[in-house]
């Protein structure tokens, strides 16, 4: 008996020793230096002469504007840490940094899922508050992720920031509409993001990931090395290899989470983006399904009520039902679940104080706290909320109640839960104690969290979906999908249409392979003429097509906006366009279950499909809808024509609007006018004949749009669900006339008008 047992003993110290021991990486040592290598793949070189590792004091200050943030970092010390030495060990390698007064311990192991991690001990006498580290780089060298990524796939050549903010309007600081965003401090940059995550691979076949959720800058501008930021104790970081980028993607995804499949009714239609009530509602069905559009929902973000303000309707963030503004919306929600139509809703972390849950929930003390002890109340223009503290699990239970009750409960399939990204970093109380500078980037995913909860606790899983925008590592295993956020409705490459490809290409490589985004864009300034066209609706439905989910939003100032409803003929162009969704729907869901069983991105940068073709690593705009379809959606306006970059592939591409077929590589000029999106399928493929029907069943119809009934209509029952861009939006008129103000006078009647009837 007792040998046995310490036979046991003997071999399960055996595995355990075993299996902590492998070092999966190497350290070399040189004359005045060493190197840290997984196989051939240099990722830490350290010299005397060119440390790997700064140290530091210094002050950072938030200041926030509406969920934008001005980042202003003070460093007053960086210290170089030349001097090392080694303290070795069975299963961790220690190196002990010391200059002066400061000491950090770097410890190097290899654990079950990673070859090798990183950390850091700061055994003082002396603590920095902040930290410095390089990593190896070439100059050749790509990097993709960094969360989701508006403006760049490649990274490479810039510094991302990774705070959780409001993406910003136009964020190009080279066009007016962002000249006038930042008169209200709301223009955004190209890194500003709703979803940051310090995460990155290089095209050198590794990825690196900080598990911190503290402020960190990733700069990627050096052409010998990448440089990570942290400001306050630093945390893990994660490495991994492999022989391909498509491998490291998935080894990615299954460590930090993957997403579940979408519910099957998601792909018999359309979701339409409709608002003004019961009526206004089943009118809009109607004439869809008039104009044969397919529908598989109806998004109704207005459902808890509208506020009057002085610049217009707004949604009143009282979470219930409205049966003023929706009468008989429960049988409603019956009655059209019977013909296979759903219906969904809204959410966000906030209550509006004058709303009929606030009261309640402020004598349980649910709320985000200020420094004298009362809920924490912020301004979202001409009216008030406060946040709920998801760090409380009584108010985190109990928000959950209320999906559970008010959403679910009422029959709702699925609703956007919006914001996430506006908690401050000081002036704020936790229940947690925790700062709000720490808490800040996660607080999307608890938000992401607290919705999947409520799902899986009413059993809805796979029924009922959410998505949100706000993101930060762990969004991966809560979010059911993503959506891009607020764009512009127009063609800029950094702010409209052009940008939700990099958007879904980045968080792909981050993790997120399920995402989509709002069809016509949203963000609308109608007094200085940014209002979405047909020409942007069309070919933003067409891109939403070779996305997982199809749903339009009539965008801040529906009236000013081109809708799918604003004509007979652009009914039913955007029918078809919905149609082809319906149809290749086979497809799109074998590639989300691929996406939750094995990792792989529904839409993937070309490079993980040929990571032996250069061009592949560089082409941003175009991408594989899963291996067979390639994907070049037009986002510049007025052509008819697109030159496309087709990979050699062992197969030949057949273009889906005629069945040409071409023998990559190369560029090849195809016809894309509206109604045509540039689409190649893989002859090989098995979906083969899903893909070349699709000609034959919708045939090219070419687009005529009729003059008059194209523009941009009329109707008072709208509303806009956000915040800083449509309280951004009211003020960026008065900042502009205070500048010019003989302009006031040629605007004053447009402007007017808007004031009272388009709600801003
Ligand atoms: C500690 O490890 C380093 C790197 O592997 C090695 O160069 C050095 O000789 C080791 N020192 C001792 C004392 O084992
Ligand atoms: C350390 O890395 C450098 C840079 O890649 C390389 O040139 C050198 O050969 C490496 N040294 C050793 C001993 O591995
Ligand atoms: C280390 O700290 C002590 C006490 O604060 C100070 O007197 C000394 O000058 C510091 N040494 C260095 C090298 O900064
Ligand atoms: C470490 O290397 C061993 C042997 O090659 C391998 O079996 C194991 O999966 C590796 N572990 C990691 C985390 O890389
Ligand atoms: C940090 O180093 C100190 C001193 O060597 C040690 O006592 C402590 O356990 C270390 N902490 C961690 C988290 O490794
Ligand atoms: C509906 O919303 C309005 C605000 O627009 C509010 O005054 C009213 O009380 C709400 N009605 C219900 C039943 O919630
Ligand atoms: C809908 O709600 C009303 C109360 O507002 C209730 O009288 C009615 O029975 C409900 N109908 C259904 C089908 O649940
Ligand atoms: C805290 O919030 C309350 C309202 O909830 C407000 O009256 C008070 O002025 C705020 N205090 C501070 C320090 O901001
Ligand atoms: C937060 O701090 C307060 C005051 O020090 C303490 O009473 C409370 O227990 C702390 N809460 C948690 C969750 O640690
Ligand atoms: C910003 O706008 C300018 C002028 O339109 C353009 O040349 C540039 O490429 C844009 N930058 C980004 C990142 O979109
Ligand atoms: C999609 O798959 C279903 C079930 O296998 C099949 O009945 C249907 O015909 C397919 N649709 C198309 C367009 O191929
Ligand atoms: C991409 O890279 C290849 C090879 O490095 C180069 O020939 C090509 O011009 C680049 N294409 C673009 C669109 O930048």
């Amino acid at each position: 008996m007792h040998f046995d047992r310490l036979l046991w003993i003997l071999l399960l110290s055996w595995v355990v020793f075993a299996s902590t021991a492998a070092k999966n990486y190497s350290i070399t040592t040189l004359d005045n230096g060493f190197n840290v290598s997984i196989g051939n793949i240099l990722i830490f070189q350290h010299l005397t002469t060119s440390p790997i590792l700064f140290v530091g004091q210094g002050q950072i200050q938030y200041y926030e504007f509406q969920g934008n943030f001005d980042i202003k970092d003070y460093t007053e010390e960086r210290v170089e840490m030349r001097t090392f030495s080694f303290i070795n060990d069975s299963d961790k390698d220690y190196v002990k940094f010391t200059n002066g007064n400061y000491t950090i311990i770097m410890s190097l192991q290899t654990t079950d899922n990673h070859p090798l991690v990183v950390e850091f001990n700061d055994t003082g006498p002396i603590h920095y508050d902040r930290i410095w580290i390089r990593i190896k780089a070439e100059s050749s060298e790509k990097v993709f992720g960094g969360g989701e990524q508006f403006s760049y796939l490649n990274l490479r050549g810039k510094t991302f920031p990774m705070w959780t903010r409001e993406q910003g309007v136009g964020r190009n600081a080279s066009q007016l509409v962002t000249f006038y965003a930042n008169m209200q401090h709301s223009g955004g940059d190209y890194h500003t993001t709703y979803y940051p995550q310090p995460t990155f691979h290089s095209s050198r076949l590794y990825y690196c990931h900080y598990r911190g959720s503290n402020y960190a800058v990733l700069a990627f501008d050096h052409p010998e090395f990448h440089e990570i930021f942290v400001s306050g104790k630093v945390d893990r970081f994660y490495f991994n290899a492999d022989s391909t980028p498509l491998g490291l993607v998935q080894k990615l995804s299954s460590f930090l989470g993957r997403q579940h499949e979408l519910p099957e009714w998601i792909y018999t239609g359309a979701i339409l983006g409709v608002q003004g009530g019961t009526e206004v509602m089943l009118q809009r069905l109607k004439s869809a399904q008039n104009s044969k559009v397919p529908v598989s929902g109806l998004w109704i973000q207005d459902w808890a009520g509208v506020l009057k303000t002085s610049f217009g309707s707004r949604l009143f963030w009282n979470w219930q039902w409205n049966s003023t503004r929706y009468p008989g919306l429960n049988s409603t929600i019956l009655g059209l679940k019977k013909q296979g139509i759903r219906v969904l809703a809204y959410i966000n972390p906030y209550l509006n104080i004058e709303g009929s849950i606030f009261q309640d929930v402020k004598d349980k003390g649910y709320f985000v706290m200020n420094d004298s002890g009362q809920p924490y109340i912020s301004d979202f223009g001409e009216f008030n909320c406060a946040t709920v503290d998801f760090t409380n699990p009584a108010s985190y239970d109990w928000y959950k109640g209320l999906i559970k009750t008010n959403l679910i409960g009422m029959g709702i399939s699925g609703w956007m839960a919006d914001f996430g990204e506006y908690l401050p970093a000081s002036g704020v109380k936790f229940y947690n104690n925790e700062s709000g500078e720490v808490l800040h980037n996660t607080w999307p995913v608890l938000w992401a969290k607290l919705n999947r909860e409520a799902v899986e606790e009413a059993n809805k899983l796979g029924d009922v979906v959410f998505w949100t925008r706000a993101g930060f590592s762990g969004t991966q295993n809560y979010s059911t999908l993503m959506w891009a956020g607020d764009q512009d409705v127009d063609f800029t490459y950094a702010d409209g249409l052009p940008s939700v490809i990099p958007a879904a290409l980045s968080m792909g490589m981050s993790g997120i392979g399920i995402t989509h985004f709002d069809i016509g864009g949203y963000t609308t300034f109608g007094t200085l003429g940014l209002r979405r066209s047909p020409e942007l609706l069309l070919r933003s439905a067409e891109a939403a097509i070779f996305t997982p989910m199809f749903r339009s939003h009539e965008g801040n100032q529906p009236q000013a906006n081109t809708q799918f409803y604003s004509s007979p003929e652009i009914q039913s162009a955007f029918g078809r366009l919905a149609q082809i969704y319906v149809h290749i729907s086979n497809y799109t869901k074998f590639l989300v279950k691929t996406n939750s069983e094995q990792g792989i991105p529904v839409q993937q940068p070309m490079f993980l499909a040929y990571p032996d073709d250069p061009n592949a690593w560089n082409t941003t705009y175009q991408y594989m809808f899963g291996r067979d379809l390639l994907v070049a959606p037009v986002i510049t306006t007025n052509v008819s024509t697109m030159n496309v970059y087709l990979p050699n592939d062992s197969s030949v591409w057949v273009y889906i609007w005629n069945e040409s077929e071409f023998q990559g590589p190369g560029y090849f000029m195809v016809s894309s006018e509206i109604g045509k999106p540039p689409a190649f399928f893989r002859k090989a493929s098995t979906f083969r004949n899903l893909f070349s029907s699709i000609q034959t069943t919708f045939p090219y119809v070419p687009f005529i749009p009729n003059p008059s009934t194209a523009t941009p209509h009329t109707s008072n029952t709208s509303q806009s669900s956000k915040t800083s861009h449509t309280s951004t939006v009211k003020s960026l008129a008065s900042s502009f006339y205070s500048i010019y103000p003989h302009l006031f006078y040629i605007q004053y009647f447009a402007l007017s008008i808007y004031s009272f009837h388009v709600c801003i």
